[in-house]
C-alpha cells in the first residue's frame, strides 16, 4: 500500500537535501540512458507533483515556480477547478476525433475563443495539440487563402520544431542545424529590439528602422509584397529573449498588411492568455491579427493548440486539414475552466503583480553590474545580463550560473535569448511569493557578480 502524502500547501521554497537528492540522482541517470539529449535541462529538478506556484520534487524538496512548465500553467499547478474539470470529462469521454466526429465542448470554446480575441467578426477555429501545429495551421491556411506562397518572419523568433515552423524559426542556430532545407519562401526580417537594434538604429529609431529594412529592403529585392501569403510575428519575442518591440513596430506591419493584401498572423503561443495583463499581447499595442496562434497556457498544462482565423478566410475543404488528437474532449474542458479562472481574476493579477515587479526591478541595471535591461509586459519579464555596459556583451555563462543559483535557493527559472533570464511564474502567484522570487534572484546574482 503507498504511503498517505500530506495536502502540497506551502506557498514558499522549502529544502530538505542537498540538490540534487539521491532520488532526482537516480532518475536523471535512467533519463540520459533512455531520453533524447536534444531536451535542454539547464539543472536537475525531478518534479513530483505542484499545486498553485509550489513544485515538489521527488526528494520533498519545495521549488517556487517562476518557470510555469515554459509558461504553460496559467492557473498554476493543479488548479483544483481545473483538476475537477478534468476529472470529470475523462470520466464521460475520452476521445472521438473532432475531425471525424461531433462533440459540443469543441464548440463552445470556439464561441469563447471568437469573443475574447481581437476584431469583431466572425471566427473559425482549428485545433491541435501544441504550439507548432497551430503555426503549421496558419501557414497552410495563409498559403492556401491568398494562393501566395511567401512568408516574412523574423530574426529572433521562435515558432517551433515541426519542419514549417522550425523553417520560420531563426531564435538559436542550434535549432536548425543539419536539418535543412528548409520550407522555401520564408523570408527573415529584422525585429525592433531597441536595447540591440539589428540595423544599428538607436533606441528610438529602432522601430522605424526595422520596418524601413522589411518595406525598402527585403519587399524590393528578394520578394514581391504580392507574393507575400503573410507576415507572422510573436508581439513579444518569448525564445528569443523577451523582447517587448516599441507598439509603432507591430502598427507598421499592420498598416504593410493592409497595404499589400498580406495576412497578419500572430503567434501568441507564449504571450497569450492573459500573461501580458491582457488575453492577448498584441490588444496592448491595438492590432488585430487575421490569424492568431494560441497554446502553451490554453488548457493549464494538457495539450492543446488552436488557431483561430477570420471565418471567410478558414473556408477550406473537408480533408484540407485536420489532426486526430486535436481539440481533444478533456483538454478543452481544461481549456475551459482555465478561461473562466483567467477571466475572473487571473488575467488582473497578472496585470498588477506584473507591474509590481517591473516596479522593482526597474533599478537593478543601475543596482546590478550584469543587468543589461529589464523589459517586460505583465507577468512576462526578462532581465537580460551582459558583461559590459557599453559593448553589451551577453554575459552567457553568467545568465546560466543565475538559473542555476536561484535552482539551489529554491527558485525556477529559465534562460532565453542569449543572456536573458525570464520570470514566467503561474498567474496565481501573490505579492509574497513574488517578493520571494526577486530575494532569491537578487541573492544569486550578487553571488555571481561577487565572483
Ligand atoms: C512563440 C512560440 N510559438 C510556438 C511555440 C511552439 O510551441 P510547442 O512547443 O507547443 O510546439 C513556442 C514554444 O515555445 C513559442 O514560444
Amino acid at each position: 500500500m503507498t504511503k498517505a502524502v500530506p495536502a502540497l500547501e506551502a506557498k514558499l521554497p522549502q529544502l530538505k537535501t542537498p540538490l540534487p537528492g539521491p532520488e532526482a540522482r537516480r532518475i536523471v541517470k535512467l533519463d540520459e540512458r533512455y531520453i533524447s539529449p536534444s531536451y535542454t535541462r539547464p539543472y536537475p529538478l525531478v518534479a513530483r507533483r505542484g499545486r498553485g506556484a509550489v513544485v515538489e520534487d521527488v526528494d520533498g524538496n519545495l521549488f517556487l515556480d517562476f518557470s510555469a512548465g515554459i509558461a504553460v500553467v496559467a492557473t498554476g499547478h493543479c488548479h483544483p477547478e481545473v483538476v475537477q474539470a478534468v476529472q470529470q470529462q475523462a470520466a464521460e469521454l475520452l476521445h472521438m476525433s473532432g475531425t471525424d466526429f461531433y462533440y459540443e465542448n469543441m464548440i463552445t470554446l470556439a464561441q469563447k475563443l471568437e469573443a475574447i480575441t481581437p476584431g469583431d467578426f466572425p471566427k473559425r477555429v482549428f485545433y491541435g495539440n501544441s504550439g507548432a501545429e497551430a503555426i503549421e495551421c496558419a501557414l497552410k491556411l495563409a498559403r492556401y487563402a491568398t494562393g501566395r506562397k511567401n512568408f516574412i518572419a523574423f530574426q529572433g523568433c521562435f515558432h517551433g520544431r515541426t519542419y514549417g515552423a522550425l523553417s520560420l524559426t531563426a531564435s538559436k542556430s542550434v535549432q536548425r542545424e543539419r536539418f535543412g532545407p528548409f520550407l522555401s519562401g520564408v523570408l527573415h526580417a529584422p525585429y525592433a529590439y531597441p536595447y540591440r537594434c539589428p540595423v544599428g538604429a538607436p533606441p528610438e529609431k529602432c522601430a522605424q528602422a526595422c520596418l524601413n529594412f522589411l518595406e525598402n529592403v527585403l519587399l524590393k529585392t528578394v520578394s514581391a509584397p504580392e507574393e507575400v501569403a503573410a507576415i507572422i510575428v510573436e508581439p513579444i519575442q518569448g525564445e528569443g529573449g523577451y523582447v517587448v518591440p516599441p507598439d509603432e513596430f507591430l502598427q507598421g506591419l499592420e498598416r504593410l498588411c493592409r497595404r499589400h493584401g498580406m495576412l497578419l498572423v500572430m503567434d501568441e503561443v507564449q504571450t497569450g492568455m492573459g500573461r501580458t495583463g491582457r488575453w492577448w499581447a498584441c490588444q496592448h499595442p491595438g492590432v488585430t491579427p487575421d490569424i492568431l496562434c494560441i497554446a502553451k497556457g490554453i488548457a493549464s498544462g494538457l495539450p492543446l493548440g488552436a488557431c483561430v482565423a477570420r471565418a471567410d478566410l478558414m473556408s477550406w475543404p473537408p480533408g484540407a486539414h485536420a489532426s486526430t488528437f486535436g481539440g481533444n474532449p478533456v483538454s478543452v474542458a481544461a481549456a475551459l475552466t482555465t478561461i473562466r479562472l483567467i477571466e475572473d481574476g487571473l488575467m488582473e493579477n497578472a496585470r498588477r503583480l506584473g507591474d509590481t515587479i517591473l516596479g522593482k526591478l526597474a533599478d537593478w541595471p543601475r543596482r546590478h553590474r550584469l543587468v543589461g535591461e529589464v523589459r517586460g509586459r505583465g507577468l512576462m519579464i526578462g532581465l537580460e545580463l551582459v558583461r559590459d555596459k557599453k559593448t553589451k556583451e551577453p554575459a552567457r555563462e553568467e545568465a546560466k550560473a543565475l538559473v542555476e543559483g536561484a535552482f539551489h535557493r529554491g527558485l525556477l527559472l529559465l534562460t532565453c535569448g542569449a543572456s536573458t533570464v525570464r520570470l514566467v511564474p503561474p498567474l496565481v502567484i501573490d505579492a509574497e511569493q513574488a517578493d520571494c522570487a526577486l530575494a532569491l534572484l537578487e541573492e544569486a546574482l550578487a553571488e555571481i557578480e561577487n565572483r
